[in-house]
């Protein structure tokens, strides 16, 4: 389908243009999300549309999930094509688009080897398995330990709260799997004496699970020394490095995956989120010297079916083809000087702009009741769509097609927003 045709038949989509009934909706729906007042039902490209016909520039993107943003002819097309074709057979027989995927990825990866899920939190679990197996097996350690970092987020699982080191999360859901132990972000010394101090009779550290950028701890970059010591005292001790990809990686920091701006190579990685550009899927990546599962270990029904896997390789042969890294460099400086050029104007407002390609962070002070939730309601107010990474981070992760036009727009809404709150 060409983008006029699209274009077209997405024009004549008429909005609901009624109040949604949240009151019913609230009844029906379980309470697990804080909600804004607003109900989308249609998007196109970077903007997207409430039932009364209110027009949004989403630079929220499914929370850096719409890559190629809404409804792109190319996604389109493959999810045309691969619902008339073939959307679900069990993994119980070769499936054509997931060995294509698979494929395409090792291709553009440090990984050997992939195995397909349905998130980032099933992907980060089946990580964490691997690695456990790996502990057993290969490095005969009976009790194994992984290390996650303070301010991580690594999904809602059971397991992956318990790595994901931040208390609000796993408040009453205790208790939690047993094997984790925290360790500040970006020091290496924490690291070293964990691995010394935890190193104990049956116990052991076993794998080291990080994100090269922290997304929902508050957009923090990895240092990149930090990196390169935790590769090294990877390579000395045999403990496994495993990055979480979910968020930053699949072309968002500007780079196909996060790891590329730190210089140095996971043993493992997790992807979810951007890999489908909005549908669901989750994958893990493994060097092949890792890559210890056997058959009937591990599987999920609908993981690397037809449908999402032939949907996902669209969405990765469209970044390749339409050079999107470099849309992603460009407009993530552009996005970045001009946060910094409203954090100049507004010094007892913000403290901080920073960020990878167009995954970027604006932090407020700590010291003042503003809050990046207040920013983000102001920001809606304006007809833009933004997300708080914390408390205090406004989060910005538009999809990754987004034109120059569009980060200038977004930044008068914002500053207007900003205007009236101040
Ligand atoms: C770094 C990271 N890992 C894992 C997850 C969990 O992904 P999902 O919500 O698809 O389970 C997220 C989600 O925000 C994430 O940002």
């Amino acid at each position: 389908m060409s983008i006029e045709t699209l274009e077209t038949s997405q024009a004549s989509i008429k909005s609901t243009s009624a109040q949604f009934d949240n009151t019913s909706f609230d009844k029906a729906v379980m309470s697990t999300y804080g909600r804004y007042a607003l109900a989308l039902e249609r998007g196109q490209g970077c903007r997207v549309w409430d039932t009364q016909g209110r027009e949004y520039l989403d630079f929220v993107a499914g929370i850096a999930t719409c890559t190629l943003g809404h409804a792109h002819p190319a996604m389109v097309e493959a999810v045309t094509r691969q619902i008339q074709k073939l959307h679900h057979v069990s993994n119980l027989y070769y499936i054509p688009e997931q060995g294509e995927l698979a494929k395409w990825l090792v291709k553009h990866s440090c990984a050997d080897r992939v195995f397909f899920c349905n998130s980032g939190a099933e992907a980060n679990e089946a990580a964490i398995k691997l690695a456990r197996k790996y502990a057993h097996t290969v490095l005969k350690i009976d009790r194994p330990i992984i290390l996650t970092a303070q301010s991580s987020f690594h999904g809602r699982t059971l397991a992956t709260i318990t790595a994901t080191a931040q208390p609000k999360y796993q408040k009453h859901f205790d208790p939690l799997v047993p094997g984790f132990h925290y360790v500040p972000y970006n020091d290496i010394s924490a690291i070293e004496s964990a691995i010394g101090e935890l190193d104990e009779g049956d116990y052991g550290v076993a794998a080291i699970l990080i994100e090269p950028l922290q997304g929902e701890g508050g957009v923090r970059p990895g240092d990149v020394s930090y990196f390169r010591k935790l590769r090294q005292i990877c390579n000395e001790t045999g403990v496994l490095l495993i990055f979480d990809e979910v968020q930053v990686g699949m072309g968002r920091s500007g780079k196909l995956w996060g790891y590329e701006h730190l210089g140095v190579e996971p043993d493992i990685f997790t992807s979810a989120k951007g890999l489908g550009g909005g549908i669901p899927i989750g994958a893990m990546l493994a060097k092949k010297f890792c890559d210890v599962f056997q058959a009937g270990e591990h599987a999920s029904t609908y993981g690397g079916n037809p449908f999402v896997t032939g949907v996902a390789l669209s969405v990765c042969e469209t970044i390749e083809k339409e050079n999107i890294l470099s849309n992603v460099q460009a407009r993530g400086e552009q996005l970045r000087a001009g946060l910094k050029q409203i954090a100049a104007k507004y010094p007892q407002l913000i403290s901080d702009v920073r960020g990878w390609g167009l995954i970027n962070g604006m932090e407020l002070h700590e010291n003042i009741e503003l809050t990046s939730n207040d920013i983000v309601n102001a920001a809606i107010q304006e007809g833009l769509l933004l997300v708080p990474a914390g408390p205090k981070v406004v989060r910005f992760v538009p999809p990754l097609i987004v034109t120059e036009a569009e980060i200038n727009q977004a930044l008068a809404k914002l500053e207007s927003a900003i205007a009236k709150l101040n």
